[in-house]
């Protein structure tokens, strides 16, 4: 794909990779990208700016200020201008620093004045890479919704082998491309509120009655939901997944069913979209103990109330205008219950799974899905991945939303 008319900033930080920066500017000029060169002193001592400046026919920025033209280099220009600014090599340094908004260079005011999209190619040692505090930092810029080109494994400077070598300059130019050619999105300036994972509902300080839900099918919404422009807010009970690396989404890590319940009431007024997506729990203990339950009688009773019905409470709420998704696990009576919940629930779709359909429910990374709508049409969907069935909800979300559009602008 020609890069013709794109506006790509280039932002250099000191690590051995930075040589290979050549060739990523001589790939996006061959693609008619322009390109603008921002470098951090210490990368300028491995490889010449007058390299990059040839290559990108473009004077190459380090300081705020032009040292022979007395002129100063408006970040804000810079950034205004980018159509999208590539951070590569992204060493662990430059990373705590736009993880953190620190600016002590013309890179990182550049960094934080861009609005527009934003790569990163980290390259570093495998231990720096793995280190939990660049962990957090790559973390944060995900949440920040900045894209990643994952470092690749092999013979690194140091001579260790491990991940942490900056991607190959082809793979960096096609990462690019990709974003430009992504579809065009949908669900841009929308705001869903995606819930996900079990609940756990304490008895005393080190047990609680949980589920065995590992949240896969709503981390795997909220992904979908992002890929198409949206703002999301991912409410997610506990689980050992990450954050996807795409788009905008913000994940509020919660514990309990009242947790739960909290975040949600905080973020549903704001939002057009809410899926539910979580296995909440029915019941929570009435006490919770204080201290660890001692093994005494040879029956233990343990007292349960129920929990808010979120989804209800949040489906009685819905204003015109905003979409509400519910999820039913059935055992029996499928269609007849999940019509039922979603009357009950206020919803607007109700996906039904089944526990009697193999390879559906909890802890399979596929499912098999029936969205009943309001108007009482089912769509039967065959056995898939769950990404598969995330891609077709949020297809069948961004469908109906036009018509929610229509029904705010009525009021
Ligand atoms: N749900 C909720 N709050 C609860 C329980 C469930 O928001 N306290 C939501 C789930 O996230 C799901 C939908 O309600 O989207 C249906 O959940 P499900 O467990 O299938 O149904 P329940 O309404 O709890 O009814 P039952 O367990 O009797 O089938």
């Amino acid at each position: 794909m020609s890069l013709d008319g794109k506006h790509i900033v280039i932002g250099i930080s000191g690590g051995i990779a930075a040589y290979k920066m050549a060739t990523v500017v001589r790939l996006l000029r061959k693609e008619k990208a322009s390109v603008q060169v921002i470098m951090t002193e210490r990368a300028t001592h491995f490889i010449t700016p007058l390299t990059l400046s040839t290559l990108s026919n473009a004077p190459v920025l380090v300081d705020y200020y032009d040292s022979k033209t007395g002129e100063w280099n408006n970040h804000v220009h810079i950034a205004a201008a980018a159509d999208l600014l590539l951070i590569a090599p992204a060493t662990a340094n430059t990373i705590a620093k736009c993880a953190a908004g620190l600016c002590d260079n013309l890179l990182q005011a550049v960094y934080l004045s861009t609005k527009n999209p934003v790569c990163f190619a980290p390259a570093m040692d495998l231990d720096m890479w793995k280190h939990p505090s660049t962990r957090h930092n790559i973390d944060r810029l995900v949440e920040f919704g900045h894209h990643i080109i994952p470092p690749t494994t092999g013979e690194l400077a140091s001579g260790l082998v491990g991940e942490g070598r900056l991607a190959e300059p082809q793979d960096i130019l096609a990462f690019i491309q990709q974003i430009f050619s992504a579809s065009p999105q949908p669900l841009k300036g929308k705001k869903a509120l995606v819930t996900a994972g079990p609940t756990y509902q304490a008895i005393d300080p080190v047990r609680f009655i949980g589920n065995h839900s590992t949240g896969k099918m709503g981390y795997a919404i909220a992904e979908h939901l992002a890929r198409q422009g949206a703002e999301v807010t991912l409410v997610s009970g506990p689980t050992s997944l990450a954050v996807p690396a795409v788009g905008k989404i913000q994940r509020v890590q919660v514990t309990s069913a009242q947790e739960m319940l909290e975040a949600c009431t905080a973020n549903f007024q704001d939002s057009d979209i809410l899926v539910m997506s979580a296995a909440v729990a029915d019941y929570t203990p009435i006490q919770v103990a204080e201290q660890k339950i001692k093994k005494s009688d040879s029956q233990l009773h343990i007292e349960l109330e129920k929990t808010t019905d979120i989804l209800a409470t949040l489906g009685a709420q819905k204003k015109p205008g905003q979409l509400v998704v519910g999820f039913a696990l059935e055992t029996q009576n499928e269609l007849e219950n999940a019509q039922g919940k979603l009357a009950r629930k206020n919803l607007d779709f109700i996906v039904l799974n089944s526990m009697r359909d193999s390879g559906a429910g909890f802890a399979h990374d596929t499912n098999k899905v029936t969205v009943v709508k309001r108007s009482g049409e089912q769509l039967h969907f065959p056995l898939k991945s769950k990404s598969a069935v995330a891609e077709d909800i949020v297809a069948l979300i961004a469908a109906e939303l036009p018509a929610k559009d229509a029904q705010s602008a009525r009021r």
